[in-house]
């Protein structure tokens, strides 16, 4: 019997030649939002990785959405136009089925690309006044602006926006970031959200403007497309935003027609107490699968191809997402589907290098996805 992990999946129309994605990852080369040579290179690399889906990085909504100023977008003509041809290049020779986060990073805004130490930076430097739920700063950042009723609907407009541009790009799948600290987590999260409105205290309360958002996309988003969203599952300190509070998430996200979600967690403040350890998030998205019903994707130290398959099997997850490991070893499904004994896609360039064909035997090893 062949592997679930090389299995397909089925989300709306989009189907998925197999259950890894590759998790989404910041890279911190845009320039104004647009996407350049290195993220031909680096989306190029991870579309013929093997990966089923590829999640382009966070992608802000609009430039004060960004954490660095170097941060992709998706709010101008430019941005849009930028990353056309990168797209071109994956559609036509990879075999991973294109999706892209869409992201405002909220309190945490304006700092130094990460590589710097992510220090805030100051307006003469390219820094802005970030936006959250409510004017409490991240630790040695800019103190930020609590969004009031007319800068919500702003910021609902660029998202829906930035789908519609994403939609015209050929973008097969979105995700909408509602985790580690970003704007939808300061909302989510009691640690951060200290508003009397119809949008603070309680739970339901503080779900209101991330679902708003949500139901924003759905509606601007092709019925046939997928669309997913990626949750800080637990922050991860006491009086924080717990698994519970997941589940009530993920089931009021489903009623909205939401398709995964991608268990991820903490990034709400820097006293969070976590403990990584192989796939550590996992029981997050169990625990979120199992009671609602909803597909899940596991993320967080998943790095062998026994460990993948044995969550998926285990009814852990309907996907894994791999970020640092991709970045290690790009090539890393088609190790996987060595190692699971199944058949795979190279991209024709490179079909020689498969074990099988290193004995001068040029048969063709791998079927086409
Ligand atoms: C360089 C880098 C950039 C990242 N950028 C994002 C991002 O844009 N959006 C996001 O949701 N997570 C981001 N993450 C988190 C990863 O998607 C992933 O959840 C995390 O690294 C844990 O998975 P891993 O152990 O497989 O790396 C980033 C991680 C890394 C290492």
């Amino acid at each position: 019997m062949g592997s679930i992990l090389f299995s397909p999946l089925k989300l709306r129309g989009l189907e998925l030649p197999n259950r890894i994605m590759v998790s989404p990852m910041g890279q911190y080369s845009a320039n104004e939002g647009s996407a350049g040579t290195w993220h031909m290179v680096h989306l190029g690399t991870m579309s013929v990785s093997g990966a089923g889906l590829l999640v382009i990085e966070a992608t802000a909504v609009n430039p004060e959405g960004r954490l660095s100023p170097r941060d992709l977008g998706l709010w101008s003509d430019a941005n849009e136009a930028a990353l056309a041809p990168i797209l071109d290049f994956c559609r036509k020779e990879g075999g991973a089925r294109l999706g892209l986060q869409l992201w405002h990073s909220g309190r945490k805004g304006s700092v130094a690309v990460a590589w710097e130490r992510q220090l805030a930076i100051p307006k003469e430097r390219g820094g802005w006044t970030p936006l959250g739920a409510s004017a409490i700063p991240y630790p040695n950042r800019t103190t930020p602006r609590a969004l009031d009723a007319d800068g919500m609907r702003r910021v609902t407009q660029d998202y829906v926006a930035a789908t519609r541009r994403a939609d015209r790009l050929g973008i097969e799948l979105l995700e909408l970031h509602s985790a580690h600290g970003y704007l939808l987590h300061n909302f989510l999260s009691p640690l951060t959200n200290q508003r009397d409105d119809r949008y603070g205290g309680s739970r339901e309360n503080r779900m209101r403007f991330p679902l708003e958002v949500f139901k924003a996309i759905r509606d601007a988003w092709p019925e046939h497309k997928p669309l997913g969203v990626r949750i800080s599952a637990v922050d991860w300190v006491e009086g924080g935003w717990e698994i519970d509070d997941s589940i009530a998430y993920a089931s009021a996200l489903k009623a909205l027609g939401c398709d995964y979600v991608t268990a991820s967690s903490g990034g709400a403040v820097p006293e969070q107490n976590i403990k990584p350890v192989p796939g550590y998030q996992v029981p997050f998205a169990e625990s979120i699968r199992r009671a609602t019903g909803i597909c899940t994707v596991a993320v967080g130290l998943i790095t062998e191809a026994r460990q993948a398959e044995e969550i998926l099997a285990g009814g852990k997850a309907d996907l894994v997402a791999l970020g640092r490991r991709m970045l290690y070893n790009p090539r890393w499904p088609w190790h996987a589907a060595v190692e699971l004994g199944e058949e795979f896609y190279y991209p024709k360039q490179y079909e020689r290098s498969h074990p099988s064909m290193q004995g001068g035997d040029f048969l063709r090893p791998a079927r086409n996805m």
